[in-house]
């Protein structure tokens, strides 16, 4: 299939809504990452997302909207707690997942009877989702596994002559996905940790937001013997099938994500010391002929988020042989960005 590049004039996101309600496929920008746009209820062309990122099926994707009004025709109820959280934080990367009515294919879904509804802050996103006049379900625009695109270059390397068009917008300022937040129990619950953080979302609900623990217990690791010998202190690879998981409630999360060639490795603790440890390591490697490169993400915490997937795409481009990577302190935002981090690097950390 020959792909169509589109810009954001809105007789191209036109062109772009009506491949949408024909069943077609479209990736456009959001302020997150970009996503691969589909008619949400029409689930033959949702079908054709999980074929263009080989997306396992039981992995639910997200419905966009661009009005508030059009969540109640999705979900059998809207909790007040979702009417308050939409209010502060919507349009904006806020996911919240609710009941679904039957209306909702349970492809769309992933089988499950509830749904996560978006109303992205992109204008390209709104207008689109407009002009094609039905909601929109959009994972990341990425082949699954791989870092989430923040550029439509990021898009056109994935899913060139996969998909029916791209519509070339402007970077992605937010670069990690949106907060994905479960409103069906008594208590909300944080399931994919975004840019909006628990702490947000309590100052506006009054009351505790809960974090599925899958997110706060890493995986157990198994001492990696080549690398202790290599003379890496306290160096560990997670050895998939020999860990212990707590399976996480979003099922995206439990799948490898993020990562690029090149193998990561975070160093954690003190910054100072990290970085000499850091160095340490990028010697030894440069000796052994290898292209290293850095990824220190910086300070502050938001800047981090938006710089993160382009990193590591970058790094791979340009024929990294090894990532090393500061680690971030997990708090706030930090944690959302060390989420990510954490994933690309199969957990391989170094503590210092
Ligand atoms: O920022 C974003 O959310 C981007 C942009 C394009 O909007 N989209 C995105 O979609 O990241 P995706 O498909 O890559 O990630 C969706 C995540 C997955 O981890 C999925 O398992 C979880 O949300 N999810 C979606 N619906 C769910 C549901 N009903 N229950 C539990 N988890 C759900
Ligand atoms: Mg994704």
């Amino acid at each position: 299939m020959k792909t169509k590049y589109l810009s954001e004039s809105k007789n191209d996101i036109e062109q772009a809504g009506k491949i949408i309600a024909n069943g077609g496929l479209v990736a456009f920008p959001t302020e997150t990452v970009y996503g691969l746009g589909a008619n949400a209820l029409d689930d033959h062309a949702v079908e054709n997302v999980y074929l263009a990122k080989g997306r396992p099926s039981d992995n639910p994707m997200i419905v966009h909207i661009c009005n508030i009004n059009q969540v109640e025709e999705l979900v059998e109820e809207f909790p007040r707690s979702g009417r308050l959280l939409a209010e502060a934080f919507w349009p904006g990367p806020l996911t919240l997942i609710m009941r679904a009515r039957d209306l909702v294919p349970r492809r769309t879904t992933g089988g499950l009877d509830t749904v996560g509804i978006r109303f992205p802050s992109s204008h390209t996103a709104q207008t689109l989702i407009r002009l094609s006049g039905c909601p929109i379900a959009a994972p990341s625009a990425n082949l699954s596994g791989k870092p989430s695109p923040t550029k439509w270059e990021h898009v056109a390397e994935d899913l060139d002559g996969k998909i029916d068009a791209i519509i070339k917008g402007k970077d992605s300022q937010v670069g990690i996905e949106s907060t994905v937040v479960d409103i069906t129990g008594l208590k909300p619950m944080i399931l994919r940790p975004g840019i909006i953080t628990s702490e947000d979302m309590e100052k506006v609900l009054g009351r505790e937001v809960l974090i599925d623990e899958s997110l706060v217990t890493r995986p157990q690791k198994k001492e990696n013997p080549q690398k202790k010998r290599q003379g890496l202190k306290g160096a560990s690879d997670v050895v998939e099938d020999e860990c212990t998981h707590i399976i996480p409630r979003a099922p995206g999360m439990k799948y490898k994500h993020y990562a690029p060639k090149a193998p990561v490795t975070i160093f954690e603790g003190d910054r100072i010391k990290a970085l000499e440890c850091l160095e340490e390591r990028e010697k030894i490697l440069k000796a052994e002929g290898k292209k290293v490169w850095i990824l220190d993400l910086g300070l502050d915490e938001v800047e981090a988020a938006s710089r993160l997937f382009a990193q590591l795409r970058k790094a791979d481009k340009e024929g990294a042989d090894e990532i090393l990577a500061l680690g971030l302190e997990e708090k706030g935002v930090g944690f959302s960005v060390m989420n990510r981090l954490l994933k690309s690097a199969g957990f391989n950390t170094v503590k210092c």
